[in-house]
């Protein structure tokens, strides 16, 4: 390392250990500091060495100026460094605040040759993906993981200031929630388990959705929710589609209609949407600015009016009647396709659009039966969302025995889920619940395009680097 000045003994008594963000706020003028972090840029000038640090705390990195004879061959961008020194209002209108460095310590070294960031370039979000061990070095990427972190945040305060309780669901589960066969079977490894068949005695898998662990719970708590990690084999390699993704879902019982949920489902993604814009401003900005230029303006207007509703025979009608040319069909029955979602969503004027009472062949046992014909509904609504379609799935649940019962006795799961059936058998109210897809919605919020990009590891199908 390389220093100036007072004895490094006695400065290690002065100095304050501050975060980038703390610095730049500008309240330790005239401190002496010690801040810690990585190169962000290097400027090495006749008299004098400017770098930027930054350690995560703030997109923006924290000017380091020092004397000529501070400069080190070792520090390159990326570099790790802890520089102390006096913090001192700026003279350069760029940033308010600059550290008048007195000693600058390299406490790792970055080899910019090899390191695949460079210093002058903006790297597509795509490029970075490559990296996922690195990326988090990146302006987009670090970003991106306060924005991520904040959203959560947020989420979790909406829940906690509308009544409902966290319950922590498991990840492990002898359950296929959604019936769809996407499960990945868990079992254990290793020599002491050569003999071991059957570790759990039934097959046992992680969990594609919580939902009917948090039924369990909203037999007890007329509001609860989870949010947690949630698997699906996908074998899809699309935009939207993850093997790992993180669900938000709730649960709420004593429900008269579908209107109860969407209330929810609308007061959650607004409140976190609002949050993230206030308290993330300048990460957002990034995205808005940089990434996907416009899309500011899209979220804006998201946010401006109530998302209409419209039924899925509705949505069907507007799809006929459409110029368009779908690949998919678009007849009474067939399931909404991404490009159904995305054409209903600009139908509807860019906005969030609420989609009820799908056909009742095409949603799981649990969906309530509204018992209409000849086009059978069940009560089951999603909300689709621009640039990413179906963002959340819910529906009431069927919370009379004998229906439910003829349902899973139809398709020969009437003893697997005897225990489910148990919860109408005992005290059984009208619930309902949904679930939303949280990469999909920093998506919808950042204008990203792809889902790899909002979450820290992607996993999906032939990935699974580190
Ligand atoms: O519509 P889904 O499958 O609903 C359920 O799992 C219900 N049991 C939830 C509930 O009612 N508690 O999934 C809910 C949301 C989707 O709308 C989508 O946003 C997201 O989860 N999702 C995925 N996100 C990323 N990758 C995948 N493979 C996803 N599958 C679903």
């Amino acid at each position: 390392s390389v220093s100036r000045g007072i004895s490094s003994s006695l400065r290690h008594y002065c100095e304050k250990r501050l975060r980038v963000s703390e610095a730049l706020s500008g309240t330790d003028l005239g401190t002496n500091v010690k801040v810690q972090g990585w190169v962000r840029s290097v400027r090495p000038q006749k008299t004098n060495l400017f770098l930027h640090v930054n350690d995560g705390s703030s997109l923006q990195s924290l000017q380091v100026v020092a004397g000529s004879e501070l400069n080190d061959p070792s520090l390159t961008f990326g570099s790790a460094v802890e520089v102390t020194g006096i913090l001192k209002k700026s003279p350069r209108q760029t940033q308010p605040v600059e550290l008048e460095a007195e000693q600058i310590h390299v406490v790792g070294k970055c080899n910019p040759l090899d390191f695949p960031f460079k210093i002058k370039d903006r790297h597509s979000l795509e490029y970075i993906r490559q990296f996922p061990h690195l990326r988090c070095r990146t302006n987009a990427f670090s970003s991106l993981l306060r924005i991520r972190s904040e959203a959560t945040a947020a989420i979790h305060s909406y829940f906690k200031e509308n009544g409902f309780l966290q319950i922590h669901t498991p990840i492990i589960t002898s359950n296929d929630c959604e019936g769809a066969g996407e499960l990945f079977q868990v079992e254990p490894s290793g020599p002491e388990h050569e003999e071991d068949e059957n570790y759990f005695s039934v097959p046992a898998f992680l969990t594609v959705s919580g939902q009917l662990h948090l039924e369990v719970m909203s037999g007890a708590f007329s509001r609860v929710y989870t949010f947690g990690p949630t698997f699906r084999a996908e074998n899809s390699q699309s935009r939207r589609h993850l093997a790992e993704f993180y669900m938000v879902e709730a649960e709420v019982s004593f429900t008269q209609s579908l209107e109860d949920l969407t209330k929810v489902m609308e007061g959650m993604f607004r409140s976190a949407t609002e949050h993230v814009l206030a308290r993330c401003a300048e990460d957002v900005d990034l995205f808005h600015k940089h990434v996907t230029p416009g899309h500011r303006g899209t979220v804006e207007a998201m946010m401006k009016r109530r998302f209409p509703v419209i039924t899925y025979s509705e949505a069907i009608d507007i799809l006929n009647s459409s110029s368009e040319t779908f690949v998919f069909p678009t007849t009474w029955g067939c399931d909404l396709q991404t490009e159904h979602e995305k054409y209903l969503v600009k139908h509807c004027g860019n906005t969030p659009v609420f989609v009820t009472d799908y056909p009742y062949d095409l949603k799981p046992f649990y969906a309530r039966d509204n018992l209409d014909g000849p086009k059978h509904t069940a009560a089951a609504v999603d909300l689709l969302v621009p640039g990413v379609g179906e963002l959340c799935g819910g529906s009431l649940r069927e919370e009379r025995l004998d229906l439910l019962s003829a349902r899973l006795e139809a398709v020969g799961l009437e003893e697997t889920y005897s225990w489910y059936l148990d919860l109408r058998r005992f005290g059984s109210v009208p619930h309902g619940g949904f679930g939303l897809g949280f990469d999909r919605f920093l998506q919808c919020v950042l204008g990203v395009d792809n889902i790899k990009d909002v979450i820290p590891f992607p996993r999906f199908s032939h990935s699974c680097p580190l």
